[in-house]
């Protein structure tokens, strides 16, 4: 299968390449986990190999994304100028022109600006858009459906639940995602420091490491340390 490099490096070993195209793959975690950033790697990897990107945030605006992405050394500002990379706004407030934004507007702006990566950050704001767990599942497996159409490979990131950081705060999206990767913090007994650890715990039709790996995030995002045992 054709791959997507995620641009992190250990994390690609992990994967045998990168994500297979044309898939769809939630990043879960608590906060502070990485989720942005990862998001932000992802579209800025992208770029470095001349495809075009959509980074749609329910959470922080513009300004927040680009001043995100340069702390890590990531210059969007070019991109977006070029019309390489699009930064899109949504209102987690304001529920009727969002909703009517992604059903109508989002499938054609996906198409006609020719983006191959896209980042939903987060699924779960988008979610509380919509009422019953019904209308959840409904419109995440339409969204889901409607990005898989248009051939490009999307990242979603996800909240966990607080009493288990291995399941989205919706239950949801990990069934309808053809990728699942998680990242949690532990805190070991035997050192008085955060370990952030990673897991692909699902990927639809590849071979892929089941191990536990620690990561950290520096000031040139994230570096999953793939030669490192955490247990
Ligand atoms: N420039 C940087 N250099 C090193 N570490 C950084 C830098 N920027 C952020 N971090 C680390 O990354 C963490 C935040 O990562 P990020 O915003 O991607 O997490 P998140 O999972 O999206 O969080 P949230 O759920 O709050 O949105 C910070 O708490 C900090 O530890
Ligand atoms: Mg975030």
């Amino acid at each position: 299968m054709d791959r997507v490099k995620t641009g992190i490096v250990g994390l690609d070993e992990m994967l045998e390449g990168g994500f297979p195209r044309s898939h769809t793959v939630v990043v879960m975690g608590s906060f502070g986990t990485g989720k942005t950033t990862f998001g932000l790697q992802f579209l800025s990897e992208g770029l470095k190999q001349g495809e075009k990107g959509i980074y749609i945030t329910l959470e922080e605006d513009e300004r927040s994304i680009i001043d995100d992405a340069k702390s890590f050394g990531w210059d969007l500002k070019p991109a977006i100028d070029s019309k390489k990379l699009s930064i899109v706004k949504l209102e987690p407030t304001d529920a009727k022109t969002t909703i009517s934004r992604i059903k109508s507007d989002l499938p054609d702006f996906i198409k006609s600006f020719g983006a191959t990566r896209i980042v939903i950050d987060s699924i779960s704001l988008l979610n509380m858009l919509f009422e019953s767990d019904h209308e959840k599942r409904s419109n995440l497996f339409h969204l889901v459906q409607m990005i898989k159409k248009t051939g490009a490979t999307c990242l979603m990131t996800a909240e966990v639940k607080d009493n288990n950081p291995l399941v989205s705060r919706d239950g949801l999206i990990e069934y309808t995602a053809d990728g699942v990767i998680s990242l949690r913090y532990d805190e070991p007994a035997e050192k008085s420091e955060i370990q952030l650890t990673i897991r692909i715990v699902k990927m639809r039709r590849i071979n892929h490491s089941r191990r536990v790996k620690p990561y950290s995030i520096t000031s040139n995002g994230i570096e999953v340390h793939s030669g490192a045992e955490v247990f």
